[in-house]
């Protein structure tokens, strides 16, 4: 203190503080403590964060997180897809929503459908933000299982939509052999009608719905985006009917398929991929499908995108690990500028008041060998 009031009476003292306090906060980073532990999450103007099942954007110096706007009595789409912005992860300022739903009749986003998980990336070549989102249309519950694109030249929108699709018709699976290609083409769909016995599962993995969807196109529910260090970009999502995993290629512009895609876990029944890329490895964190209950979470890693990817134990540790601590994920954000920070941002679902979802931001600690570790007592970023 002492020290502090003569160096504040001269300029000199002023000047010394001045760089001492420079050198103390470019010495060590300010910490960023708890970011949301599942209370609520108020923006800039004091009102709860709305934007569920989202993901986050880093963009020239500032980070944009998209997400479902919840209402109160319904989990459909009554308003759209909504962004906050934020500088460093706290306090984040509510743009607006940056795709409303529409009231035209028939429209694929007509107020009432549903608009879930969107992501965003940016396109450098066409300088353009691209958004994806799994898009059931009103009123026929998850039949659908479609996914949809929109672009915006602005992070904080308005997003223009583009058009909905299922993924990737008349294609197979890169990995799928000669083989393999064989034995699922002479699975016939009326001979598995009974869902979870043997003879079921193991026509499951052999592409029972993959073949079922061939002409169509594969169906698309929980997803994410990944836009790899080669500035290649993947929509990863569970396709069919959430019992497998697939990663598809995106074109250049990042608005379509180019077809090239890989099963992964068939028929592990994983919903919520989250995925990062931490010293070449690729990690993806999902959830099993119990609808708006949370589960355990499941692991995987690969040495590349393609795969070959391999399931390790649930990342969760601690009290309630076997459920995700009531969450369930929706995007890992690599913190920018910090060596090793990895957010797992996971939503606290309210389906009787969808509004109330909370959030569950967790730092993602690792184990000697590298491996992510989900623990609620590590909820402080430093
Ligand atoms: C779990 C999914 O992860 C959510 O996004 C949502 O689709 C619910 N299922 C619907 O039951």
């Amino acid at each position: 203190m002492y020290f502090k009031k003569i160096l504040s009476k001269t300029f000199a003292g002023a000047c010394v503080m001045c760089l001492l306090t420079c050198f103390i906060s470019c010495a060590t980073p300010a910490a960023f403590g708890v970011l949301c532990d599942g209370n609520e999450w108020m923006d800039t103007q004091g009102n709860p964060i709305n934007a569920h099942g989202g993901g986050v954007l880093y963009h020239q110096g500032k980070y944009y997180w998209y997400g479902e706007y919840k209402s109160d009595f319904t989990t459909a789409a009554m308003v759209g897809i909504t962004c906050y912005a934020s500088k460093h992860l706290r306090q984040w300022e509510n743009c607006g929503v940056v795709l409303p739903v529409v009231d035209s009749i028939g429209a694929d986003i007509e107020r009432g459908c549903v608009m879930e998980r969107p992501k965003v990336i940016y396109n450098e070549k066409t300088q353009q933000f691209v958004m994806w989102f799994h898009l059931e249309l009103k009123g026929q519950g998850y039949n659908a299982a479609r996914t949809a694109v929109a672009v915006s030249d602005s992070p904080k929108g308005p997003f223009r939509y583009v058009r909905s699709m299922r993924v990737n018709p008349d294609v197979l699976p890169v990995d799928m052999s000669d083989k393999q290609w064989g034995e699922m083409m002479q699975l016939r769909p009326n001979d598995y009608k009974k869902w979870w016995t043997k003879k079921w599962r193991t026509a499951v993995e052999k592409g029972l719905y993959l073949k079922r969807d061939l002409s169509t196109g594969q169906m698309s529910r929980d997803m994410t985006l990944f836009k790899d260090d080669d500035g290649k970009a993947y929509h990863i999502y569970s396709s069919e009917e959430n019992l497998t995993l697939h990663i598809a290629e995106l074109t250049a512009d990042y608005t379509a398929h180019t077809g090239k895609y890989v099963r992964v876990a068939p028929g592990g029944q994983n919903e919520a991929p989250t995925i990062f890329k931490r010293n070449g490895t690729y990690w993806m964190i999902t959830s099993g499908c119990t609808g708006w209950d949370p589960n355990a979470a499941r692991m995987f890693s690969a040495p590349t995108i393609w795969g070959p990817w391999t399931q390790h134990d649930n990342p969760c540790v601690g009290e309630k690990s076997e459920i995700t601590f009531g969450a369930q994920g929706t995007f890992v954000l690599p913190v920018k500028g910090r060596k090793d920070a990895y957010l797992f941002m996971a939503d606290i679902w309210r389906p009787k008041c969808p509004s109330d979802s909370r959030y569950l931001w967790l730092p993602i600690s690792f184990t000697s060998e590298g491996v992510p570790v989900l623990s609620p007592s590590t909820t402080e970023l430093n």
